[in-house]
């Protein structure tokens, strides 16, 4: 069998998505039991007591279908949003809802448009579809360019991919900077904001892209359970989107593409405003200690409004490993002169900031 004429040409190129590494490996391979996962931007505290309740109420019921059209989620999420359920799809993870909009929008030959670097979903879903993905660098601060953005759509172009803020450099760009983008973006553009980290964000100048959805306009916004609300492992996030995108994913998603588990986790975290406040405050705290641990140490990093610091350094590699030797896991993207370091509890950033001591009397300046 000729394999490479029977499997889609389109993904030649690509490769799988690279998972940080995980706790246990590292915890094996280096005999320590201290590990600190702080490379895949998930929140330490576990999901939400009453999500967690709801979730194991309904492990004995796991032998039913989940709802497909996940109703009670859907109907939730419309209250508090203050959008029509016709306009809300929830999916297997927001990365599910990012492959299923260029399913639903990409072909060869369009392009779609995103700042780069950026989530690294968006130019996998691109290949997938065999569309160009057109890739617009980050400004100096390592925010969206959005005036570049905007001059980088041509009549060719049918997505924007958004990512406020961005992962992985935390920057948000700002409501004026917004503005102006939308009133220079086509009509037959689909602008998707890609908001994994909104809850997280404590700047007055972000823009809420929900606060941008009518419903006419060719925009989406994109949030996940897998953040503040700590569900990743469960697998859920939600789409705003006009109605006829909307129609489209329903097509092409699977039947049941949210579990059970995650569509009643997904439900009951919504409760628990009081801890959402807690976990971002607590997280804009480490923050303010770890910024203070890399003026002292030299390390140059990008103020975020994430539960991330992107870091500068000119040898990524040996940071890396040296601090992986200190039991603290952060991300190495390969191709950037940069790190990303998970914000985590307050005893994760002692252990941060104790191993970025540890590695600048090894290593010198980074
Ligand atoms: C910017 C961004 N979008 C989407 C996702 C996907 O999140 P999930 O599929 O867990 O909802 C992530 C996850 O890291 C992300 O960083």
């Amino acid at each position: 069998m000729d394999y490479d004429a029977l499997i889609r040409q389109e993904l030649a190129p690509m490769r799988p998505y690279a998972p940080g590494l995980r706790a246990s490996e590292v915890r094996e391979r280096s005999g320590r039991d201290d590990v600190r996962k702080l490379s895949s931007n998930e929140n330490p505290y576990g999901p939400m007591p009453a999500a967690l309740a709801g979730m194991q109420a309904v492990l004995s019921r796991l032998n039913v279908y989940p709802d497909g059209s996940a109703r009670a989620l859907k109907c939730r999420l419309s209250e508090r949003l203050g959008v029509a359920e016709k306009n809300l799809v929830v999916g297997n993870g927001s990365n599910e809802l990012l492959r299923l909009i260029a399913q639903a929008v990409l072909g060869p030959g369009d392009e779609c448009v995103f700042a780069w670097p950026s989530f690294v979903v968006y130019p996998m879903v691109c290949q997938l579809m065999g569309a160009t993905a057109v890739k617009v660098p980050l400004s100096a601060g390592e925010a969206h360019d959005l005036g570049a953005m905007a001059d980088a759509i041509t009549d060719r172009t049918k997505l924007v991919f958004l990512c406020n803020p961005n992962n992985p450099t935390g920057t948000i760009y700002t409501r004026d900077e917004f503005d102006k983008f939308l009133k220079r973006v086509p009509e037959h553009v689909l602008v998707i904001v890609d908001e994994a980290y909104f809850e997280y964000v404590t700047s007055p100048e972000n823009p809420d892209g929900l606060a941008y959805f009518d419903g006419v306009r060719p925009l989406g916004v994109l949030r996940t359970f897998s953040k503040i609300y700590s569900l990743a492992g469960a697998r859920c996030g939600y789409g705003v989107l006009p109605e006829p995108v909307v129609s489209a994913l329903d097509k092409i998603r699977e039947p049941f593409n949210v579990s059970t588990i995650a569509q009643v986790g997904a439900y009951y975290s919504l409760d628990d405003d009081a801890e959402v406040r807690r976990r971002r405050d607590e997280n804009q705290e480490q923050k303010t200690y770890l910024y203070s641990c890399f003026d002292r140490l030299g390390v140059s990093y990008v103020p975020s409004e994430t539960n991330f610091v992107w870091i500068h350094t000119e040898k990524p590699v040996e940071v890396f490993q040296a601090l992986l030797s200190q039991g603290v896991i952060v991300r190495d993207f390969g191709t950037t002169q940069a790190l990303r370091v998970g914000v985590g509890t307050p005893d994760d950033t002692r252990a941060t900031i104790a191993a970025f001591e540890a590695v600048v009397a090894k290593l010198g300046a980074l």
